[in-house]
């Protein structure tokens, strides 16, 4: 085990810097400060990430109403700035529990949220925060989803945005969020990473107010993840869930849980052996963090070089790592990387359970699968992945791995014809060819004859 550097316990001693019983720690070098005096998104003295901490910490009965207020004896603020985001749906998945070979499976589908993403959770207490320290230009880096909800969340507190993107790496539908809802768009010629080192230096010199999840009280609305898993969870289980597993690219959600699960041992609502193991999922062609897990690094080494069909994910430098790698090792968690061609495997296993979601979501069950296949995850283990994109966030990604249309002439002869046809033997094909990472190679190579028969049967029809 790799000594932990970071210092993430929580300490009884409230700083005299303390307002109103919430303050921010370096978890470095333990320095403090007061939360709302001046505008600092690291340590002062160590540049160290910052936490948000509280003299009082809640239990679940202290917990009424819904969505992220609900759980405001946990945040900074009794309400924020809302359109109202958080009560998402925990699906039971129970064609795919069964297919992966779990005792329990739920998803816990964030795309459900106002912008569509988990992104709103942290923005409903971000832009919060900047209304109290009195700025009116709001930025973030972001590979789509952030900018979305900064910006929405932004429009919403009668402030400007501006929001940097790699250029022709954001899906469709995040772009559009962004433009509707009047932030300014930058388009860099660079990486996600890229874009975050000039948004941090913009905020360094005072000319927004960066809302990236470098910013510590944005995780605090994410944290309610957290709370909403385990308390809907134990109501319809009577437990918590052994594991949760969510895809990882700056690994703000994983510390956010993480901090979630601390807060709830500390405040004695839940046992240290309760806490369900953090497990991340990465895209195999931007995987710092699963490196920096099976090589006991204390913290990530930068990827330049990233690339995958899961966009939002396509980050080679998590600048969360130093709170989330305790997380996954503390919880008895891991982290696992993904193909391309898995994540969309499991996009289409989970929208046929009805539940639609974009690639990095997806790379939650795909993470899963592989994980159980391998052994690391036993039969006998309940889980919550986390989905944290809505399908249509990526539209192209959606066309690209669901059923082709099929064009068809003006008449219901034509159309009769048609569907008297095995519907979409393409469809079934990669169905099962999909599955070939775990099922026997035979099945798929039964349905590909099929697929290439079929083919032939029509071809000779039309001759
Ligand atoms: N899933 C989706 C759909 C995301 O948009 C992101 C991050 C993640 C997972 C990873 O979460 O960073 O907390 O580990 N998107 C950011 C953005 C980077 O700019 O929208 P994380």
């Amino acid at each position: 085990m790799v000594p932990i550097m970071a210092d993430l316990q929580l300490t009884d001693d409230v700083p005299p810097v303390a307002d109103d019983g919430v303050w921010l720690a370096c978890i470095e070098c333990g320095e403090t400060f007061a939360p709302f005096d001046a505008i600092r998104y690291t340590c002062d003295d160590c540049d160290g990430l910052l936490e948000v901490r509280y003299d009082d910490l809640p239990t679940f009965d202290e917990f009424e109403g819904s969505g992220v207020w609900r759980y405001n004896a946990a945040l900074p603020f009794e309400e924020g700035v809302t359109l109202p985001e958080g009560d998402t749906p925990l699906h039971e998945m129970p064609r795919l529990k069964d297919d992966i070979g779990v005792d329990a499976l739920r998803v816990k589908h964030e795309g459900m949220n106002p912008t569509g993403s988990f992104k709103d959770r942290g923005m409903t207490v971000g832009v919060r925060v900047a209304q109290e320290v009195g700025v009116d230009r709001l930025a973030c880096a972001s590979t789509g989803n952030t900018s979305a909800a900064l910006a929405a969340y932004g429009a919403r507190g009668g402030m400007e945005t501006l929001v940097l993107l790699p250029a022709g790496k954001v899906a469709a539908g995040k772009i559009a969020q962004a433009s509707l809802h009047r932030a300014r768009i930058l388009e860099v010629d660079g990486n996600f990473d890229q874009c975050l080192d000039i948004v941090q230096d913009l905020a360094a010199r005072g000319e927004a107010y960066l809302l990236n999840s470098l910013n510590p009280f944005r995780l605090e609305g994410q944290k309610t993840i957290g709370l909403e898993i385990m308390e809907e969870f134990y109501a319809d289980n009577g437990e918590y869930p052994d594991r949760i597993v969510l895809p990882v690219g700056n690994a703000g959600n994983t510390a956010a849980l993480y901090k979630c699960f601390r807060e709830l041992v500390k405040a004695g609502a839940i046992t240290e052996d309760q806490v369900p193991k953090l497990t991340g999922v990465q895209a195999e062609g931007a995987a710092p963090m699963v490196e920096a897990i099976e090589n006991g690094y204390e913290d990530t080494r930068r990827w330049e070089d990233v690339e995958t069909r899961a966009t939002a994910i396509r980050i080679g430098n998590p600048v969360n790592a130093p709170k989330a790698l305790p997380g996954i090792r503390e919880t008895g968690g891991t982290a696992v990387a993904v193909s391309d061609e898995e994540i969309t495997a499991a996009q289409r296993d989970i929208a046929g359970e009805g539940v639609g979601v974009e690639p990095a979501s997806a790379a939650s069950i795909a993470g899963l699968r592989k994980l159980r296949r391998e052994g690391e995850v036993d039969s006998d283990e309940s889980v919550v992945c986390l989905t944290t994109g809505h399908l249509l966030k990526d539209p192209e990604a959606a066309a690209e791995a669901g059923n082709e249309p099929e064009p068809v002439a003006n008449s219901t002869e034509a159309v009769l014809d048609l569907i008297e046809e095995p519907s979409s033997v393409t469809d079934t094909v990669r169905r099962q060819v999909s599955k070939a990472t775990d099922a026997p190679l035979v099945p798929a190579l039964v349905a590909g004859g099929l697929g290439v028969a079929y083919l032939y049967r029509k071809f000779l029809s039309k001759k």
